[in-house]
């Protein structure tokens, strides 16, 4: 199948869900998707993909830094995300090309709002604040349960960073956030179960995107970019109930 060629300007993708949902590997099957029918695909991650945000990534999510209380936490995501989104994001999406980023401010609402307990409307605003009310074209979600996500976890190498050696209640939580999210804007949400197999996984991820690309292309001259106007509604303040 070929793809419609990306016009200027391009597109911003976001892939989100809870530890062990598998992003990474439909990042990188997207990426090579896309590349492949002629995209020039910028690939990249949160907390991360500057200098800045990579050392705040350590910082944020090693063992060992010290105490770092849940409003630092979520001040060092937003800090990150900021540098993240003016150095890499709108640079690119302004040339035409597309932005494929492991996590972006939905995680932020979901782990920070939800999970700590910060409220997922604060920290929206923060996030909003950071990073001039950008948001992605289109939001991926990987769904997967706490104990899903904790044995994927544990049948790979990694040791867990700080989120992730959280308790499942936290990881609960989170889940329930990201889907409020979607719930809550299913325009501009692919949810799908993290449980089935990777290659149709990445068949349903191919589908949507070339589902916006065809209406982007069809509106070539009228578009202004990544949407610059987030979610109307949040998903809701109390954690644990959005
Ligand atoms: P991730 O890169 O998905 O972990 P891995 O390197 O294991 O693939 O995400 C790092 C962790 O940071 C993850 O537990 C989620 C957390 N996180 C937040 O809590 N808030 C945020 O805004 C972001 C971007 C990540």
């Amino acid at each position: 199948m070929t793809l419609p060629s990306a016009p200027a300007p391009g597109l911003f993708i976001a892939l989100e869900g809870g530890d062990g949902a598998g992003k990474s590997t439909q990042a990188a099957l997207l990426t090579e998707m896309l590349a492949a029918a002629g995209h020039t695909v910028v690939r990249t991650r949160e907390p991360g993909g500057t200098p800045v945000g990579e050392k705040l990534r350590s910082l944020v999510l090693d063992h060992g830094q010290g105490e770092i209380d849940a409003r630092c936490e979520a001040l060092i995501f937003a800090a990150a995300r900021a540098a993240h989104t003016v150095q890499v994001i709108v640079p690119a999406v302004a040339r035409g090309e597309i932005v494929v980023s492991d996590r972006y401010i939905d995680s932020s609402i979901a782990y920070q709002g939800a999970g700590r307990g910060l409220g997922t409307g604060e920290v929206q605003q923060l996030n909003e604040w950071a990073t001039e009310g950008l948001w992605p074209d289109l939001t991926v979600l990987l769904d997967v349960s706490p104990e899903d996500g904790r044995s994927r976890r544990t049948a790979s190498d990694a040791a867990e960073d700080r989120l992730e050696s959280e308790p499942d209640g936290f990881h609960a939580d989170i889940r329930r956030a990201f889907l409020a999210l979607a719930a809550a804007h299913p325009e501009r949400y692919l949810v799908l179960d993290a449980g089935l197999p990777a290659a149709d996984l990445a068949a349903a991820v191919r589908g949507r995107v070339l589902g916006v690309l065809a209406a982007r292309t069809a509106t070539a001259g009228t578009a202004t970019g990544p949407t610059a106007i987030g979610p109307t509604a949040t998903a809701g303040d109390t954690a644990g109930s959005p």
